[in-house]
């Protein structure tokens, strides 16, 4: 029977197409469920927002004394042997080593860096050196570095405000960000802590082949794989029979009213803690494309659907007069689901940056 060996043919073909994308559906699959879980988990479990300023007076004990979060600020510069002068964040960087005259700063460009990946994270150096963008680097790279040493990353364009010792006692701390997830601009940990574990374990796997810059930068280091493993630590912690232990917690920041969004380092912004000048250090075409999608979303998403509608509506007529004359239509369903995925993540991407 011919329609029957066509017929396995499709179903080999879509198998064979699901076997080699699993890992990309996997991760379009764990942005979907942290868009659609993040703001039920904070609503459920309050007690992960950090409300700031706390003007509970927190009495450490002794054990939480020894337990504070180094005083290290961490910074890096990766440029690749491109000579950009480091002089246009004199004004950032000075404000926060002002605020933190105690503090070490740390400052990291690439041979530094690399060496320190070499000698610490040799499991993760291939994928480090690997990378084709400089900023899958600098992400890879605060995670490392916080894990190894504790202490505090911010990103270069981040002016402080205010002095960070106050949140020192914390285990891990970071603001939230838009539409949903944890951002990266800032983070404040303990050395080992078991986020930064999980997140770090996560690396390999994630770093699979896009085709876009943007996309694969926020999926295998920057915002969407770091909300994704946030996402996932979180399930976990709940999932735990016995009382989470204060040093396994992550925190976000928030106001008093236990907002998210005065704290958010979203384009160019004033928080209470920083001033965020909003430049972005990517200039991917594809993340030209994701502002614009982001900035006519409305007229993107109908778009988008009246084609998908139009096309199935096509391949359902054409499989009709193709099953009628005696022939099949082979349409993979794993990879037309996976595009309409790509484009899910498209839209809500540009919004961040909108
Ligand atoms: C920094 O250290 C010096 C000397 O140890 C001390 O006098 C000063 O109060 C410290 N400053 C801050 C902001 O902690
Ligand atoms: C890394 O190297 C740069 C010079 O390229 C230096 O300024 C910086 O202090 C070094 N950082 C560390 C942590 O050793």
């Amino acid at each position: 029977m011919r329609s029957r060996a066509v017929l396995a043919f499709c179903l080999i073909a879509s198998l064979v197409l699901f076997t080699f994308l699993r890992h990309h559906i996997r991760d379009l699959a764990e942005v979907a469920r942290t868009y659609a879980t993040f703001y039920p988990y904070i609503t459920s479990h309050p007690d992960v927002l950090y409300r700031y300023p706390s003007h509970a007076s927190k009495p450490y004990s002794k054990e939480l004394e020894l337990e504070l979060v180094p005083t290290i600020i961490h910074q890096i510069s990766l440029t690749q042997g491109q000579d950009l002068s480091l002089s246009r964040y004199d004004a950032t960087t000075t404000s926060c080593k002002a605020l933190h005259p105690n503090w070490t700063h740390n400052f990291w460009t690439d041979a530094n860096a690399s060496a320190f990946m070499a000698e610490n994270y040799p499991k993760l150096l291939p994928h480090y050196l690997g990378y084709k963008q400089s900023i899958q680097r600098a992400n890879i790279l605060r995670y490392t570095l916080l894990d190894h040493f504790g202490g505090v990353y911010l990103d270069l364009d981040v002016t402080c405000l205010h002095p960070l010792d106050d949140l020192r006692h914390l285990p891990w701390l970071t603001p939230g960000a838009y539409p949903a997830g944890v951002n990266n601009a800032f983070i404040l940990s303990r050395p080992r802590h078991g986020f930064l574990r999980h997140l770090l374990d996560g690396v390999q796997s994630r770093d699979l082949s896009w085709g876009m810059p943007y996309i694969k930068n926020m999926l295998s280091t920057g915002c969407m794989f770091f909300s994704n493993r946030w996402m996932s630590y979180v399930r976990s912690l709940a999932k735990a029979q016995h009382a989470i232990p204060e040093e396994a917690r992550v925190y976000i920041l928030a106001n008093q009213a236990g907002h998210m969004e005065p704290h958010m380092l979203r384009g160019a912004v004033t928080t209470p803690l920083f001033q965020h000048a909003g430049a972005s250090s990517w200039h991917g075409w594809d993340a030209a494309v994701i502002v614009m999608i982001g900035k006519h979303y409305c007229y993107f998403a109908a778009t988008m659907g009246s084609g998908a509608t139009f096309a199935t509506f096509l391949i359902w007529k054409m499989t009709r007069s193709r099953a009628a004359s005696g022939r099949s239509w082979c349409s993979s369903p794993s990879a037309r689901e996976s595009l309409d995925k790509i484009g899910d993540v498209e839209r809500s991407v540009g919004v961040k940056e909108g």
